[in-house]
């Protein structure tokens, strides 16, 4: 089946969520930091991503500002860190988080193909706008969808439904990439063909479908397609 869309998630899949405590760790006086910054990366995003799935189940829906904050709180309380300045420090840098490097000459090429190109994420549509600018592939995307348009976060239906509402595409046509099992998973379930990019060499995860693909980075997804 020809795929004429190319879809792919944000947080972790095109921009490095660890870029915000391992910059922040780097700065003067942050020594306390330093000792302990992958650990509170992993928590800030595990407890980030436990909230998004809770508050879906719960009908209790927020956008991914508030819940991000949330997941930080619970990190630096279990890192032992009451610094509310570099609580500041950490969301401000969650702003400005780092493309990964191979992200923009691999869009650049789908680009060239005539490919429709997009963002489904659960960020909120102004953090989604700050990165991708940031990173300068606003020419790169043709959209950035994100879930505040259906009110509820990944991996419901509803989301991945933006996808055909917007391109007028069948779910055969899309190609769906993320680092995120759980979610190259539901987007697999969904009827997408999938990707996932296992940029930790993670075990597959046991959930109601595969990804057609599993890769190490996103350089090769042209060749996919
Ligand atoms: C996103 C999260 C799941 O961008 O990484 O949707």
């Amino acid at each position: 089946m020809t795929i004429t869309t190319c879809i792919f998630d944000a947080y972790g899949t095109l921009f490095d969520v660890n870029s915000s405590a391992r910059r922040a760790a780097e700065e003067p006086g942050q020594e306390k930091l330093a000792a302990v910054w992958p650990q509170l990366a992993r928590d800030w995003r595990q407890k980030q991503l436990e909230y998004s799935w809770l508050r879906a189940i719960a009908d209790r829906h927020c956008d991914f500002w508030q819940i991000t904050q949330d997941g930080l709180d619970w990190a630096m309380e279990a890192a032992g860190l009451d610094d509310p300045a570099l609580r500041e420090r950490l969301l401000a840098l969650y702003w400005e988080l780092e493309a990964y490097p191979e992200v923009p000459n691999m869009l650049r090429t789908l680009k060239e193909r005539g490919l429709n190109t997009a963002i489904l994420s659960n960020g909120a549509p102004d953090m989604l706008r700050a990165a991708i600018t940031l990173a300068g592939l606003t020419d790169l995307l043709d959209d950035a969808l994100s879930v505040e348009n259906v009110g509820v976060f990944k991996p419901h239906e509803r989301v991945y439904d933006m996808v055909g509402n917007r391109f007028g595409c069948r779910r055969d046509q899309v190609l769906f990439v993320s680092s995120n099992g759980w979610d190259a998973a539901g987007a697999a379930g969904y009827g997408f063909r999938t990707v996932w990019a296992n940029r930790n060499d993670a075990p597959m995860d046991r959930l109601y479908a595969r990804p057609n693909h599993v890769l190490p980075d996103l350089t090769t997804i042209p060749e996919i397609i």
